[in-house]
């Protein structure tokens, strides 16, 4: 078995604990500069990462009447957030494996528009870009900075069913293969006989019209989801070929994990049709004691206050002011349930309590799951956790860049390589075809996205 490997990181300065940006080492505030990106970019690839992610979100840390949270601007937590979509075409000149995988939300972008960027990514990657499709986190404030009502939870995901739909009949239903004919004798560019119109009459979004550039090297890029609410999974089980599980409770994980395949397989998509992939954060030293001490330099820090404040961010929920040792009452929200349900209805059956949720965001930030030791503790622990889970690999959530890296590639890879539990850095190919060995460039047939094809498997643009 193979792990997957993918780096998070957002376009803000911190890590996902605590207040990194302060650290001595850290080199984050450069988070604005193209190097920075290329550098990191290079050294996960020459690492043995998979790909490279960068989470996004319009939404900042507000209150409950939608005022921004003063000590989000403070501490830089989900404020500022620059655009990351900027960065693909840079990192890909940078690189020649690596994935580059970026949210976009179905809230606030619109169908056709993200057909066509990262359509035009693929090309510019030649086929390693991924869209992780998120109905979006912190939706109260995104809704507001856009001037519109926040749409209510699983709606969001029912419009998000729209947004995609339009997206895949773009990529797979306008330009058939061979629509490209690029012949300068015959003076032709495109075949019109073989580039159709496309139509979407939806409940929340309609289409018509073709795609306006020829099919890049897979065709519909790697598509991703992130949100593991009812609807989210269910979303996941018909559209998404990977899916981001948030760290925590091992056997809340695995429940989620087994609810997805199960799901899957009703869909007549088959268990493995996804790869699961958990968000969580390593602190690897030379020993035991180098670790620890890394991570009490991260805890010094990481305030509770801006554990609320995340917390706020994700959920909409003000923690701080519940009782703060009982346990938490019911609750419900409009905005991201993953966070919430994570700690109201663990495996275990334990309500948690505001200062435990707080105590334990402040340590392991929205990481949940931390892996903390020298390399072959960690490795015993990584094994342990996957086959627990079932789950395919990890996003590595940094604390420090590029220190969280330089600890992972430097001290944890070659004990993983060590163990036959990584890949060949050197394979090339399509995001798609190296997640998938064997799989091919395109969407399977299984996939509904195929179901939008004109003139059978499409073989290439
Ligand atoms: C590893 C990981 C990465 C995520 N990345 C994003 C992101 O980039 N943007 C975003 O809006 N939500 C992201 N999410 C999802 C949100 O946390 C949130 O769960 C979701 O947007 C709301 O859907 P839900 O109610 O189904 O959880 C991510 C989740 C995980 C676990």
């Amino acid at each position: 078995m193979s792990i997957i490997l993918g780096a998070f990181q957002t376009m803000n300065p911190n890590g996902t604990v605590g207040v990194s940006w302060r650290h001595p080492e850290n080199t984050s505030l450069e988070y604005l500069t193209i190097d920075y990106w290329t550098r990191l970019a290079k050294q996960l690839e020459g690492g043995g990462f998979d790909f490279l992610f960068f989470a996004d979100s319009y939404g900042y840390p507000t209150d409950a009447n939608g005022n921004t949270i003063a000590q989000g601007l403070i501490d830089a937590t989900n404020i500022p957030m620059a655009d990351p979509i900027t960065l693909v075409a840079a990192v890909a000149a940078a690189t020649t494996t690596l994935g580059i995988v970026v949210t976009s939300s179905t809230q606030v972008e619109r169908a056709p528009a993200v057909a066509r960027r990262y359509g035009t990514l693929d090309h510019l990657t030649k086929g390693r870009v991924g869209w992780n499709v998120v109905t979006g986190a912190a939706q109260a404030a995104s809704a507001a900075l856009f001037g519109e009502p926040m749409m209510p939870h699983d709606e969001r995901y029912a419009q998000a069913e729209d947004h995609v739909s339009i997206c895949l009949k773009l990529w797979e239903g306008s330009w058939e293969p061979g629509a490209l004919i690029a012949d300068k004798e015959l003076g032709v560019y495109a075949d019109p006989t073989r580039v159709h119109q496309i139509e979407h009459n939806g409940k929340y979004l309609s289409a018509k019209g073709v795609y306006g550039i020829p099919p890049g090297p897979q065709r519909s890029p790697f598509i991703l989801q992130a949100g593991t609410s009812g609807a989210g999974r269910e979303f996941a089980a018909t559209y998404a070929e990977m899916v981001f599980i948030g760290g925590g409770d091992t056997d809340k994980i695995a429940e989620q994990i087994a609810d997805i395949r199960a799901r899957l397989e009703a869909n007549g998509r088959g268990r493995n049709a996804i790869k699961f992939v958990v968000g969580a954060h390593f602190i690897v030293g030379t020993d035991v004691a180098d670790a620890a001490r890394k991570r009490a330099d991260m805890l010094a820090l990481a305030t509770l206050e801006q554990a609320a404040t995340t917390y706020t961010w994700l959920t909409g929920i003000d923690l701080t002011v519940f009782p703060q040792d009982e346990p938490l009452p019911d609750l419900h929200t409009e905005m991201g349930q993953s966070a919430l349900d994570r700690y109201l209805n663990p495996a275990t059956g334990v309500r948690k309590t505001p200062r435990m949720i707080l105590e334990e965001f402040r340590s392991n930030g929205i990481n949940g799951t931390v892996f903390e030791g020298d390399a072959v503790t960690v490795a015993d622990d990584i094994e342990t956790f996957l086959a627990r889970v079932d789950a395919d690999g990890f996003l590595v959530q940094p604390h420090i860049t590029p220190g969280t890296y330089d600890d992972f590639i430097g001290l944890l890879v070659p004990e993983l390589r060590r163990r036959g539990l990584l890949a060949d850095p050197s394979s090339e190919g399509t995001l798609r075809s190296r997640l998938f060995p064997g799989g091919g460039d395109h969407l399977p047939d299984n996939h509904l996205g195929s179901s939008f094809r004109v003139a059978g498997p499409a073989a290439g643009a």
